[in-house]
Protein backbone atom coordinates (compact mmCIF):
# COMPACT_ATOMS: atom_id res chain seq x y z
CA UNK A 1 0.00 0.00 0.00
CA UNK A 2 1.06 3.58 -0.67
CA UNK A 3 0.86 6.26 1.45
CA UNK A 4 -1.78 8.17 -0.40
CA UNK A 5 -3.65 4.60 -0.26
CA UNK A 6 -3.73 4.22 3.50
CA UNK A 7 -4.39 7.81 4.58
CA UNK A 8 -7.67 7.88 2.16
CA UNK A 9 -8.64 4.14 3.24
CA UNK A 10 -7.91 5.04 7.05
CA UNK A 11 -10.37 8.20 6.90
CA UNK A 12 -12.62 6.22 5.12
CA UNK A 13 -12.55 3.77 8.17
CA UNK A 14 -15.82 2.78 9.50
CA UNK A 15 -14.08 -0.66 11.14
CA UNK A 16 -15.42 0.65 14.46
CA UNK A 17 -17.96 2.53 16.41
CA UNK A 18 -15.47 5.77 17.17
CA UNK A 19 -16.00 6.36 13.23
CA UNK A 20 -19.52 7.98 14.55
CA UNK A 21 -18.02 10.10 17.02
CA UNK A 22 -15.35 11.63 15.28
CA UNK A 23 -14.75 14.98 14.05
CA UNK A 24 -11.50 14.06 12.41
CA UNK A 25 -9.63 10.59 11.79
CA UNK A 26 -6.22 11.42 13.19
CA UNK A 27 -4.05 9.74 11.05
CA UNK A 28 -0.23 10.65 11.81
CA UNK A 29 1.94 13.52 11.23
CA UNK A 30 5.94 13.99 10.32
CA UNK A 31 8.72 12.66 8.31
CA UNK A 32 8.30 9.89 6.40
CA UNK A 33 11.54 8.87 6.53
CA UNK A 34 11.90 9.09 10.11
CA UNK A 35 14.54 7.63 12.00
CA UNK A 36 12.69 8.15 15.37
CA UNK A 37 9.09 7.82 15.08
CA UNK A 38 6.58 8.31 18.46
CA UNK A 39 3.12 6.32 18.98
CA UNK A 40 0.70 7.69 21.54
CA UNK A 41 -2.36 6.36 22.44
CA UNK A 42 -5.53 7.94 21.03
CA UNK A 43 -6.34 11.63 19.52
CA UNK A 44 -7.72 13.83 22.42
CA UNK A 45 -10.18 16.41 21.71
CA UNK A 46 -7.82 19.12 20.57
CA UNK A 47 -6.39 16.39 17.77
CA UNK A 48 -9.66 15.05 17.31
CA UNK A 49 -10.65 18.77 16.17
CA UNK A 50 -7.55 19.40 13.78
CA UNK A 51 -7.12 15.79 12.82
CA UNK A 52 -3.26 16.39 13.77
CA UNK A 53 -1.50 14.14 16.84
CA UNK A 54 -0.48 15.90 19.89
CA UNK A 55 -1.82 19.64 19.09
CA UNK A 56 -3.10 20.29 23.00
CA UNK A 57 -1.39 20.36 26.17
CA UNK A 58 0.39 16.83 26.02
CA UNK A 59 1.51 17.95 22.67
CA UNK A 60 3.10 21.19 23.86
CA UNK A 61 5.20 19.16 26.34
CA UNK A 62 6.36 16.86 24.25
CA UNK A 63 7.44 19.62 22.22
CA UNK A 64 9.38 21.28 24.80
CA UNK A 65 11.04 17.59 25.46
CA UNK A 66 12.11 17.38 21.83
CA UNK A 67 13.65 20.82 22.21
CA UNK A 68 15.34 20.37 25.08
CA UNK A 69 17.18 17.14 23.33
CA UNK A 70 17.69 18.74 20.27
CA UNK A 71 15.30 16.54 18.22
CA UNK A 72 13.99 18.38 15.45
CA UNK A 73 10.20 17.99 15.15
CA UNK A 74 10.21 18.27 11.38
CA UNK A 75 12.81 15.00 11.81
CA UNK A 76 10.40 12.92 13.64
CA UNK A 77 6.76 10.77 12.68
CA UNK A 78 3.85 11.23 15.56
CA UNK A 79 0.83 8.77 15.32
CA UNK A 80 -1.40 6.81 17.48
CA UNK A 81 -2.25 3.15 18.76
CA UNK A 82 -5.86 5.03 17.71
CA UNK A 83 -6.96 7.24 15.18
CA UNK A 84 -9.76 8.10 16.19
CA UNK A 85 -10.84 9.59 19.57
CA UNK A 86 -12.64 7.53 22.15
CA UNK A 87 -15.58 9.65 23.80
CA UNK A 88 -14.50 11.74 26.88
CA UNK A 89 -10.72 10.04 26.36
CA UNK A 90 -11.41 7.13 27.55
CA UNK A 91 -8.91 4.21 27.20
CA UNK A 92 -9.22 2.56 24.16
CA UNK A 93 -10.27 -0.68 24.42
CA UNK A 94 -8.83 -3.96 23.20
CA UNK A 95 -11.32 -4.90 20.49
CA UNK A 96 -10.64 -0.92 19.14
CA UNK A 97 -6.97 -1.62 19.00
CA UNK A 98 -7.04 -4.73 17.33
CA UNK A 99 -9.33 -2.96 14.75
CA UNK A 100 -7.35 0.28 13.79
CA UNK A 101 -3.36 -1.18 14.69
CA UNK A 102 -3.14 -2.72 11.12
CA UNK A 103 -2.63 1.09 10.09
CA UNK A 104 -0.41 1.53 12.46
CA UNK A 105 1.53 -1.65 11.04
CA UNK A 106 1.27 -0.10 7.72
CA UNK A 107 2.81 3.12 8.84
CA UNK A 108 5.71 1.29 10.50
CA UNK A 109 6.10 -0.83 7.25
CA UNK A 110 6.33 2.43 5.31
CA UNK A 111 8.75 4.54 7.41
CA UNK A 112 10.88 1.70 8.78
CA UNK A 113 12.10 3.80 11.76
CA UNK A 114 15.44 2.61 13.57
CA UNK A 115 13.69 3.69 16.95
CA UNK A 116 9.76 3.71 18.01
CA UNK A 117 9.43 5.29 21.59
CA UNK A 118 5.92 4.77 22.87
CA UNK A 119 4.34 7.50 24.69
CA UNK A 120 2.82 6.08 27.72
CA UNK A 121 1.49 2.76 29.20
CA UNK A 122 -1.09 1.88 26.60
CA UNK A 123 1.03 1.84 23.41
CA UNK A 124 3.74 0.56 25.27
CA UNK A 125 1.71 -2.44 26.38
CA UNK A 126 0.07 -2.85 22.96
CA UNK A 127 3.64 -2.40 21.24
CA UNK A 128 6.20 -3.69 23.65
CA UNK A 129 4.43 -6.54 25.32
CA UNK A 130 1.11 -6.74 27.12
CA UNK A 131 1.83 -6.56 30.65
CA UNK A 132 4.36 -3.60 30.26
CA UNK A 133 5.09 -1.79 33.96
CA UNK A 134 5.70 2.03 32.68
CA UNK A 135 7.33 3.17 36.36
CA UNK A 136 9.79 0.23 36.60
CA UNK A 137 10.28 -0.31 32.31
CA UNK A 138 10.77 3.60 30.80
CA UNK A 139 13.77 4.34 29.22
CA UNK A 140 14.46 0.65 28.71
CA UNK A 141 15.53 -0.57 25.22
CA UNK A 142 14.26 -3.26 23.60
CA UNK A 143 15.23 -5.11 20.55
CA UNK A 144 12.35 -6.50 18.48
CA UNK A 145 13.88 -7.60 14.64
CA UNK A 146 14.49 -4.75 12.79
CA UNK A 147 13.63 -2.06 15.74
CA UNK A 148 14.87 -0.59 18.88
CA UNK A 149 11.57 0.11 20.86
CA UNK A 150 11.38 2.06 24.08
CA UNK A 151 8.75 3.58 25.92
CA UNK A 152 8.79 6.82 27.93
CA UNK A 153 6.05 8.68 30.07
CA UNK A 154 2.89 10.10 28.63
CA UNK A 155 3.27 13.62 28.37
CA UNK A 156 0.30 13.86 29.82
CA UNK A 157 1.10 12.49 33.03
CA UNK A 158 3.71 14.47 33.35
CA UNK A 159 1.27 17.24 33.51
CA UNK A 160 -0.49 15.35 36.43
CA UNK A 161 2.98 14.37 38.42
CA UNK A 162 5.56 16.92 37.06
CA UNK A 163 7.90 14.51 39.66
CA UNK A 164 8.78 12.32 36.72
CA UNK A 165 9.78 15.30 34.49
CA UNK A 166 13.20 14.30 35.66
CA UNK A 167 13.09 10.75 34.39
CA UNK A 168 11.11 12.07 31.00
CA UNK A 169 14.78 14.27 30.46
CA UNK A 170 16.86 12.01 31.33
CA UNK A 171 14.87 9.12 28.79
CA UNK A 172 15.00 11.82 26.22
CA UNK A 173 18.23 12.07 26.49
CA UNK A 174 18.68 8.41 26.26
CA UNK A 175 17.19 8.49 22.90
CA UNK A 176 18.92 11.30 21.66
CA UNK A 177 21.99 9.46 22.04
CA UNK A 178 20.91 6.50 20.42
CA UNK A 179 20.44 8.49 17.59
CA UNK A 180 23.92 10.49 17.73
CA UNK A 181 25.33 6.75 17.48
CA UNK A 182 26.76 7.52 21.27
N1 LIG B 1 -2.58 11.92 23.67
C1 LIG B 1 -2.25 10.91 22.83
O1 LIG B 1 -1.95 9.81 23.23
N2 LIG B 1 -2.24 11.22 21.52
C2 LIG B 1 -2.54 12.41 21.02
O2 LIG B 1 -2.49 12.58 19.81
C3 LIG B 1 -2.88 13.42 21.94
C4 LIG B 1 -2.90 13.16 23.25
Amino acid sequence: MTWEELEKTCKECTLCSLSETRTNCVFGVGNREARLMFVGEAPGEKEDLSGIPFVGAAGQLLDKYLTAVDIDRDSVYIANILKCRPPKNRDPDPEEQDKCIGYLREQVRLIRPEIIVCLGRIAAMRLIKPDYRITAEHGQFVKKGNFTLTAVYHPAALLRDPRKKEDMYRDMLKIKEFLDGK
